[in-house]
């Protein structure tokens, strides 16, 4: 493609950026509306593909996209088409028969949706996604954490919680603590039912879980995801609205073909991989000082160079994060000042860095 025809295509994405979903702060490029750009010479041509039961803001978005592209310099004409998508419905067996698509008015107030996902359990995602959400918040930003983890939800034990959430009219409040808004499957699924049959409720859950939460308006809704890349995590990973995708990682090579995995799944349904998070990276012997490599170092660093990815950090192997879960309290907020609390707020910093750079960047479409 000639370089005249890129610099538009990117002009007429970055035109597109400001084209806003009715009544709603994200971009129609964020919600990934924007399936397909085309450019000859100053001909322009723009699929949209919108899940909506409203099919006149849709509309509306037609119209606005068309306007935002004609105004663009060097573009002669525009032509925006638009195909609407019913979103999937409460019913299950419904929703099985629709194509799984985003639904943006689930969660319309809330800025970034932010998925910490691993290739396999047991690495410490729920950890990291814990310490994350509140040391963002301790950045300064309105946060929620939104715990999807279908085989192991663990964020009531994280966060200390054993109630039940409360309901206000036909809302469900979410809790509040360590400066989090917090909703888990844990406080609405019947732990003890058999992974096999949780599996048909979950989108329900889900979906109750974004839309029928007094979330309010959020900058950044942290979601633990389900470990893996199977079937279960796909569907979530195309419904939630999603900004982007954290993969957190052990540093040993077979962790890290798991890790590998989980980025490969993002990138097939589009979702921006934020970057690597190595946790369990290190030991400091809290006797001698020494440091030992329990599960080797450094290869959570060498994957994201060879996919393309940030590095975002690592955390290290320490008991005081187990007990930290253990009891309710997360390291993060124990050690404030610490290393530990560096470490997170470093992290915290990394990925709202890399969100803003996301969203700033004209997303491409994947052929
Ligand atoms: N960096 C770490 N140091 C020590 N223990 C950790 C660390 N990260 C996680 N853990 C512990 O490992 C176990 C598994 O972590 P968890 O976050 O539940 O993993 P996942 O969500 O990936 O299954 C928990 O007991 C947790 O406290
Ligand atoms: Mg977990």
């Amino acid at each position: 493609m000639a370089d005249r025809e890129k610099s538009l295509e990117e002009s007429v994405w970055n035109a597109l950026k400001a084209v806003r979903y009715p009544g709603m702060s994200r971009d129609i490029v964020s919600f990934g509306f924007v399936e397909r750009v085309e450019v000859a010479d100053g001909d322009v041509v723009v699929r949209l593909r919108v899940a909506t039961h409203k099919p006149e803001a849709a509309e509306q978005v037609r119209r606005e996209a068309e306007q935002a592209v004609a105004g663009v310099d060097g573009v002669e004409r525009a032509h925006v088409d638009l195909h609407v998508d019913q979103p999937a419905t409460r019913d299950p067996a419904a929703a099985q028969q629709q194509a799984v698509s985003a639904d943006p008015e689930l969660i319309p107030d809330v800025e970034h949706v932010v998925a910490v996902a691993s290739g396999k359990g047991g690495v410490g995602k729920s950890t990291v996604a814990a310490n994350l959400a509140i040391a963002l918040g301790r950045e300064g930003h309105a946060v929620g954490l939104l715990d999807a983890d279908i085989y192991g939800p663990s964020m009531p034990m994280m966060f200390g919680i054993t109630e039940r959430p409360r309901i206000q009219g036909n809302r469900i409040l979410p809790f509040e603590k360590y400066g989090v808004k917090l909703m888990s499957l844990g406080f609405i699924l019947d732990i003890d039912t058999p992974v096999i049959w949780r599996g048909p409720m979950v989108m329900r859950g889900i979906e109750q879980m974004l839309a029928d939460v007094e979330w309010g308006v959020l900058d950044y809704m942290i979601v633990d995801l389900p470990p893996g890349t199977g079937d279960a995590q796909l569907t979530i990973t195309q419904r939630v609205p999603l900004s982007g995708a954290v993969i957190v990682t052990t540093p040993q090579d077979v962790a890290l073909i798991d890790a590998r995995k989980g980025l490969a799944m993002f990138r097939k349904v589009n979702v921006p991989v934020i970057g690597i998070i190595e946790n369990m990276s290190g030991f400091v012997c809290p006797h001698c000082g020494e440091q030992t490599d329990v599960f080797k170092r450094g290869g959570g660093e060498r994957t994201a160079e060879v996919l393309e990815t940030r590095f975002l950090g690592r955390v290290p192997l320490d008991p005081r994060i187990t007990a930290g879960g253990d009891a309710g309290m997360p390291i993060v907020v124990e050690d404030e000042a610490g290393a530990h609390g560096q470490v997170f707020h470093a992290l915290a910093r990394a990925v709202a860095d890399e969100v803003a750079k996301q969203a700033g960047k004209p997303k491409l479409s994947i052929v």
